[in-house]
């Protein structure tokens, strides 16, 4: 039996998380899942801002360990290592989680686990859906936007990746330039859900290209110059540029994964059919039905995790940790915190 309390802190959730299995290849455990949103404090200024989600990281962090702790009804004792974000995100945000992570395994003479919050995401689905390796990776958030393919244990490859904007960050900024309210992903897909989406002949950047890059910075900029001509902009045209601008990005990301899905028939012939979307946008319903249905359409199985594994969280920080401790891979406790950290 393996326990391991995990901790995020890279971006503007503060979480602690426990998940425990019985060995490798048996299934895993969330033993508790907390996650304290600073939305409320950033809202205000339309975005994360780093100092201030450092200071509220400080703030938390211990009560909401002590909360996972107690939820998961075990103590230190039961923890058999502390797993930590070690990268990439906001360095303040990442060291208070770090020093925490390493003070209390100094202090309890437990094992470190440093682990990359992309490697996060992308290992969620053997938690919530036991697949193995090798596996298909869509992972799309608000700083990342990558096709992946996974073919073991910290044997990634990256296929794709956005020549610019991650796909969070391009619905965010699209939020702001209509006056939508933080964090924008949401409230777009909201706003979008009353919307024409046939209004506004939006550009389907890279679509029909070879290679598996992204590019949304012309996506928005479209948006921005369809607002300004529009301005003072109606609820209606704010909701039809929406819809417009959701139906643009499915339709490209559709014929990126589209080309992906081929991609690993022919390069991983003997590869189990297994597709995984993850990040804070695979929430979005509509990507999420357009997946299902490419997906269904190659013969691919979709795993899209729960949307609260899907956002930011601490239950897959820990359970990466588990598989690479389980593994006989801890970190030393001079490891240092990295901004960038590629998978
Ligand atoms: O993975 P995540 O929680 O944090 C990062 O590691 O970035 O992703 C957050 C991103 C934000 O850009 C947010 O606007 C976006 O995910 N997001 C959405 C939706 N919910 C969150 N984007 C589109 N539709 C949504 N429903
Ligand atoms: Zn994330």
């Amino acid at each position: 039996m393996t326990t391991v309390l995990g901790i995020e802190t890279s971006c503007d959730e503060t979480a602690a998380a426990v998940v425990r299995r019985a060995g490798p290849g048996a299934p895993g455990e969330i033993l508790s899942n907390v996650v304290y949103s600073q939305i409320d404090d950033h809202a205000a200024y339309g975005g994360v801002v780093p100092e201030i989600a450092a200071r509220a990281h400080v703030e938390a962090l211990d009560s909401i360990i002590a909360r996972a702790l107690a939820e998961a009804g075990t103590t230190f004792g039961d923890i058999d290592a502390v797993a930590v974000t070690a990268g990439p995100g906001l360095i303040g945000g990442l060291m208070v989680g770090v020093m925490t992570a390493k003070a209390i395994c100094a202090a309890k003479s437990l094992p470190l686990v440093a682990v990359n919050h992309l490697e996060g995401h992308a290992l969620t689905p053997r938690l919530t859906d036991g697949i193995g390796f090798p596996y298909l990776l869509l992972l799309v958030s608000g700083g990342h936007t990558q096709i992946v393919l996974v073919r073991g244990l910290g044997d990634y490859a990256r296929w794709g990746t956005t020549i610019d904007d991650a796909l969070g960050e391009a619905f965010d900024k699209t939020a702001k330039l209509l006056a939508l309210p933080y964090p924008g992903g949401p409230a777009v897909e909201r706003e979008a859900a009353k919307g024409d989406p046939k209004r506004f002949a939006l550009p389907r950047p890279m679509k029909g290209e070879d290679r598996l890059d992204f590019s949304f910075s012309g996506l928005k900029t479209a948006v921005r110059r369809e607002a300004t001509a529009l301005a003072p902009l109606t609820d209606r045209d704010v909701a039809d540029l929406c819809a417009s601008f959701q139906a643009a990005v499915t339709d490209t990301l559709a014929d990126r994964v589209e080309r992906a899905l081929a991609r690993y028939r022919a390069e991983v012939a003997d590869g189990p059919a297994d597709f995984v979307v993850a990040g804070g946008v695979a929430a979005n319903a509509a990507i999420r039905a357009m997946l299902a249905e490419t997906c269904e359409r190659h013969g691919f199985t979709l795993h899209a995790p729960p949307l609260n594994l899907c956002s930011d969280n601490a239950v897959m920080i820990a359970w990466a940790g588990l598989e690479h401790f389980d593994g006989g891979e801890t970190s030393g406790l001079d490891f240092a915190p990295r901004s960038r950290w590629p998978l």
